[in-house]
């Protein structure tokens, strides 16, 4: 769906509601404490239905039925509709219960949503006790369906057909219904819905699928299948139990309505609760409130989600208590009844839609997200086997047995680049190395040449090796991992299968690749050089400084919080002030690579006898310092526009601002309005550079700054053939976005 589309369309929705709806929404108001608008009636103006959910029991209490008069347009009975309710006896049905609940709505003017009609909880023990062939319980399915749908026809307005069919991994989930009658059980259940009542609007509902993951994947493409095939589906239900603190992307649920809009389908946010832990005091109230504004933003920027229905009402009655021990207090307003931080937040979206002044717009454009340290793109690989053309090369950049000196210089005699694809639930990768000479009969196997992968999920970690011309396994890895070399030794190609995912689009996994090269034969000797893509301090194989691998399949968003982290670049304090790039006290600092060329998407790699380029940076009093080396033949600089000559860029943010310094190679950084002194100077020979920046205050040990460094490199005078980083990314680090870290230490 186009973004401009469809701001234009919300737009032009609240000015012509706004207009024709107004007086009505004054009257309603004034009744009760306070001139507040009601949620329901601002709501009403962007096409949005308010709901709750809760039980018969509730409307004894009189706050109780009067908050939800005041404040709701919808209703979902929290339990009384469920199969063991209904029909506690096999052919007895009783529907007691869920008709108050279905008087009460329409009484006062709300929807109802049916819940739910197949589940594989809250069932009656004859039926979960039962022995049922297949006939017998895709009968006993028809009936109950037809018979509860039949009865509140043209009175229920939308049904949950199936609760929680998937699991985690995208996986189908084995129920009762699963078990006997297969994947056809979903089918039959919408079948079965429509015919009884035509005009019902039937909805897949399930948890932990609001956002871009597998098991909203699976969901996807089961109900794109279901369309296919004609079944009668109008909806996905998201439930959104939530707690506080839980990682939550509005750009990853963004892109999931949008998915499901692009079938036709709507998206109901169906039973939100954030739970806060017991004791948790303001702040978790606040973050409370951001995720309630959060998918209010979302269900008023979509009009394909008509639905927002909070999982009750009042703190005072709640299942979370019960489901998640030390947890509590999850709904809009407390115990008393008061509205919380999280009902103000959620009726100022409203206010602000029904005023016209609602700007919220997701971010779903995908360079726009910001990372600390971009995740390397893993390419679907359609036909399951690897192919050159469709994934990303990267470099192995970081030697990480060279302690300060993380650089591959070329004498190191050893390069490689390495990428990865996805197929299904499996990683297809491929590692090409430049070696000239190669060990095999070290009596350590990791001393050997030899390719390592290290993968975390979770806090799970495995490490598999492979060395030269062997295959490679990993201890307790739930899945299938094969791995074959090239007679030459100088390509592998690798399979890891996961056994905990149907397909892995979307995922994020914490991952890394190294390369060992060991020239010496002696077979008690070490190897000199361990490659890796990112900097570090070789701990990934006790599960530390993984990078992320991003599976990144057509509208699939990355995580907003990273599945692992990668190390931070490193400012030592210097002993001394450097005065140039050949001061001694360089050999205090970290010397890194400049080895991901972001000008092209395709091979971040640079060609070996092109150029070759480090750079190390330090502090000392409150001035940075730092150096860069480059070994380059042809040096530009007669280029109009600065960026495009061989120069060197330093993105730095201290604090709000982003500085953006650019030296020409051999000439000083260009001014900017930079409040202190900075300075670069080059050595005769353009190989070179030196800088100092000073400070605006003191550092503080410890303390961590946004920071990226780029040379580049034009050897025609026409285009520039590299623009080189530390890291993998975009080439925005101009925007501000795609900053790494570096720590003072
Ligand atoms: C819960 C109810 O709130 C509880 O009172 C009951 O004991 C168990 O079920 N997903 C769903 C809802 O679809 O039906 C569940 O409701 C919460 C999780």
């Amino acid at each position: 769906m186009n973004k401009l589309t469809l701001s234009a369309i919300v737009g032009l929705m609240l000015c012509g509601c706004t207009a024709s709806n107004e007086p009505q929404i004054v009257e309603n108001n004034m009744a009760d404490q306070g001139n507040e608008a009601s949620l329901k009636s601002l709501a009403a103006q962007v096409n949005l239905s308010v709901g709750t959910a809760f039980e018969t029991r509730h409307l004894q209490d009189p706050l109780f039925r009067q908050k939800v008069i005041e404040e709701f347009s919808q209703l979902t009975p929290e339990n009384e509709m469920k199969f063991s309710y209904v029909q506690p006896q096999r052919g007895q049905f009783d529907f007691s219960k869920a008709d108050q609940l279905v008087e009460f709505a329409l009484e006062n003017n709300m929807t109802v949503k049916g819940h739910a009609l197949v589940w594989h909880i809250q069932n009656p023990s004859w039926l979960e006790d039962g022995q049922w062939s297949k006939e017998e319980l895709a009968e006993i399915l028809e009936t109950h369906i037809k018979t509860v749908v039949s009865h509140y026809k043209g009175q229920v307005k939308y049904w949950d057909v199936v609760n929680e069919a998937f699991n985690d991994n995208g996986g189908f989930r084995e129920t009762l219904w699963y078990n006997a009658l297969g994947e056809e059980y979903i089918e039959m259940a919408f079948r079965f819905a429509h015919e009884a009542d035509p005009d019902a609007i039937l909805f897949y509902n399930d948890y932990s699928t609001e956002g871009m993951n597998a098991k909203a994947n699976g969901v996807y493409r089961h109900v794109k299948k279901l369309l296919e095939k004609g079944v009668p589906i109008h909806g996905v239900g998201t439930q959104l139990h939530l707690t506080s603190d839980g990682p939550i992307s509005d750009v990853s649920i963004a892109r999931n309505i949008e998915r499901l809009s692009e079938l036709g389908l709507k998206t109901h946010f169906t039973e939100i609760d954030v739970r806060l832990r017991d004791g948790d005091g303001e702040s978790a109230l606040f973050d409370q409130a951001k995720r309630y504004e959060m998918l209010m933003k979302l269900a008023v920027f979509y009009p394909q989600v008509d639905l927002y229905t909070t999982w009750g009402l009042t703190d005072k009655y709640s299942w979370v208590p019960n489901w998640f021990k030390g947890y509590g207090r999850p709904l809009l307003f407390d115990e008393n009844y008061q509205p919380k931080a999280a009902y103000n937040a959620v009726h100022q979206v409203l206010e602000d839609a029904s005023a016209g002044t609602f700007s919220y717009q997701p971010a779903t454009d995908l360079t726009l997200v910001q990372r600390y340290v971009q995740a390397f793109d893993a390419k679907a690989l359609p036909s399951g086997a690897f192919d050159a053309n469709a994934v990303v090369y990267y470099p192995f950049a970081y030697n990480q047995l060279g302690v300060r000196n993380q650089t591959v210089p070329k004498a190191e005699n050893i390069s490689g680049k390495w990428a990865v694809g996805y197929h299904d639930n499996q990683l297809i990768g491929q590692v090409l190395r430049h070696d000239d000479f190669t060990v095999t009969n070290n009596k350590q196997a990791h001393e050997n040449d030899n390719v390592e992968l290290f993968i975390r999920l979770g806090d799970k970690f495995w490490q598999f090796r492979s060395i030269v011309g062997q295959d490679f396994a990993a201890a307790n890895f739930p899945g299938e991992i094969q791995g074959e070399w090239s007679n030459d030794g100088q390509q592998f190609d690798f399979v890891i299968e996961f056994d905990d995912y149907e397909d892995l689009v979307g995922e994020t996994i914490g991952f890394n690749i190294a390369l060992s090269d060991n020239d010496n034969t002696a077979e008690d000797s070490v190897r000199h050089a361990q490659l890796y893509p990112l900097s570090g301090s070789n701990i990934g194989w006790q599960g530390e400084e993984f990078g992320e691998l991003f599976m990144n399949g057509q509208n699939a968003v990355v995580a907003a919080v990273p599945v692992a982290l990668p190390p931070t670049f490193v400012a030592k304090s210097l002993t001394q002030k450097p005065v140039d790039a050949e001061s001694s006290v360089w050999q205090e600092s970290y010397h890194y690579s400049l080895a991901f060329n972001q000008l092209d998407k395709k091979d971040m790699t640079v060609s070996q006898d092109s150029i070759a380029a480090t750079w190390s940076v330090g502090h000392h009093d409150n001035w940075l310092y730092g150096m860069v080396q480059r070994q380059d033949d042809i040096t530009v600089t007669s280029m109009e526009e600065s960026y495009l000559n061989d120069n060197v860029e330093l993105f730095f943010q201290r604090g709000e601002e982003l500085m953006q310094f650019r030296s020409t190679v051999g000439k000083d950084f260009e001014k900017i309005r930079y409040p202190h002194q900075y300075r670069a100077q080059w050595s005769d020979d353009g190989q070179t550079l030196y800088f100092a920046i000073e400070l605006d205050k003191p550092i503080a040990s410890g303390e961590a700054i946004g920071w990226n460094i780029a040379m580049s490199d034009n050897d025609d005078g026409k285009a520039r053939r590299y623009q080189l980083y530390p890291v993998p990314g975009s080439n925005i680090s101009y925007l501000g976005e795609e900053l790494t870290k570096l720590t003072f230490e």
